[in-house]
């Protein structure tokens, strides 16, 4: 897939796989939203982004995925500052038994990002009408 141009959103983005799925989707010329509950390694991570693919390629949105006004902030946010989304990268989990409830809600809930915020549905039938299909991942 033809990646330069392309908008992704990588949630979990601040740190391990995530910020390596950020950094990899940004050196094939995408711009990429870290969407991250942890705001201060997700300031660190995006100052440092920035720095290595250009201050304009790079947002950073504060969000817990498991709250669902936060998934739509993300998605809004995203759409206004790149205009539109093509990539999903749901990477966001924890893990722990003695959390097992956040656990649930963080890892399984999420599988249903679609149902969950359905403005996602909005970019792959925007990308079936111009023929490109929206990535989820
Ligand atoms: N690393 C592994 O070996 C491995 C193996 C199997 C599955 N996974 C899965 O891959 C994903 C990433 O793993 P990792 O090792 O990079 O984890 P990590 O703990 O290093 O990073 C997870 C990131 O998600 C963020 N996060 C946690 N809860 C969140 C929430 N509710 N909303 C938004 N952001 C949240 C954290 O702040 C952190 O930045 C996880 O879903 C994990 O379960 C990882």
């Amino acid at each position: 897939m033809e990646l330069t141009g392309k908008v992704a959103i990588v949630t979990g983005g601040a740190s391990g796989l995530g910020k390596a799925f950020s950094q990899v989707l940004l050196k094939n010329e995408c711009k990429v939203c870290v969407a991250d509950l942890n705001q201060q390694e997700g300031e660190k991570t995006i100052q440092e982004l920035k720095k290595a693919f250009g201050e304009k390629n790079v947002l950073f949105v504060m969000c817990d995925v498991s709250n669902e006004k936060d998934l739509e902030k993300v998605f809004n946010e995203t759409v206004k500052t790149f205009g539109h989304v093509d990539i999903l990268v749901n990477n966001a989990g924890i893990g722990g038994e003695s959390r097992w409830k956040e656990v649930i809600s963080v890892d399984l809930v999420c599988e249903f990002i679609f149902d969950i915020c359905p403005n996602f549905r909005i970019f792959l039938i925007r990308d079936k009408i111009f023929g490109f299909t929206g990535l989820l991942l």
